[in-house]
């Protein structure tokens, strides 16, 4: 994003992503971070609170799938593991299309489109908690699961009417000893909520035994005190120049 540029943040969450964005493009830029949740709204409002950047954000609540801004407005548009969430995706991705402005970009940013490895030497273990996390997601998104939308969204992009468009995934990786922001996302995040128990109908006696005593954080096996504890988390980026 050029300095100077201005931008929309597609469900922007609690805003850590409309701050950064707005460092980027600096006080001459301008971001507008919209979500259709009025609490999400209030976190990324108390996230920019005393913040210098807040002075060129504009927070606002709105959906990705029609959006107020008239045609070819911004320089690009930000969308972070968001576009799963939408049930209408290439209607989104059509208005994200129209309020950019031609030669501006689109960013799509997908996280997990490979899954990622936050149990190592654990293969078998590891398959069967994320088999059973895309049945309880099927099962929340309908007939596919967040994790076959995360897979399609270059699909989505192409059926939105872009071409030019870009596939670049990162892998972020984190060693022993974690520090305190790392272990408390695999834990809560991940191992309490994602493989926590509303996966546990699609876990067999035995899957859920060997579940706990790897990832609760109380077990004496937890894997996460392991001194040769690794993980990699796959972040993809799908950019399509309008
Ligand atoms: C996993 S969070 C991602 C938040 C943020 N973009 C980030 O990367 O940290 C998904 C967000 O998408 C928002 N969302 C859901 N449906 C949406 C829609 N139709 N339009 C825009 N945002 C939507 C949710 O309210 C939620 O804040």
């Amino acid at each position: 994003m050029p300095p100077g540029s201005q931008g929309l943040d597609v469900g922007c969450g609690m805003g850590l992503y409309a701050l950064w964005l707005a460092s980027v493009v600096g006080p001459r830029g301008r971001v507008v971070a919209i979500d259709p949740s009025s609490e999400r709204i209030a976190e990324s409002g108390a996230t920019l609170e005393n913040t210098p950047e807040s002075k060129w954000i504009t927070l606002r609540e709105g959906s990705g799938v029609t959006l107020d801004e008239p045609d070819q407005h911004f320089d690009w548009v930000w969308c972070s593991d968001v576009l799963h969430h939408i049930d209408e995706a290439v209607r989104a991705v059509a208005e994200f299309k129209r309020v950019t402005r031609p030669g501006g970009t689109i960013y799509i940013k997908e996280s997990q489109v490979l899954p990622a490895l936050l149990l190592p030497g654990h293969l078998d273990l590891e398959r069967q908690l994320q088999r059973a996390d895309v049945e309880f997601q099927k099962r929340e998104a309908g007939v596919r699961s967040f994790q076959e939308r995360r897979q399609r969204t270059y699909e989505t992009l192409l059926e939105a009417g872009l071409s030019d468009i870009r596939v670049e995934t990162r892998i972020v990786q984190r060693q022993a000893p974690l520090d305190e922001v790392a272990k408390r996302y695999i834990q809560k995040a991940i191992f309490d909520r994602t493989w926590g128990p509303r996966i546990r109908e699609w876990l067999s006696d035995a899957e859920w035994e060997e579940r706990c005593a790897i990832c609760e954080a109380e077990s004496p096996h937890a894997i996460l005190r392991r001194r040769d504890y690794y993980c990699l988390y796959p972040v993809t980026l799908f950019s399509a120049r309008v």
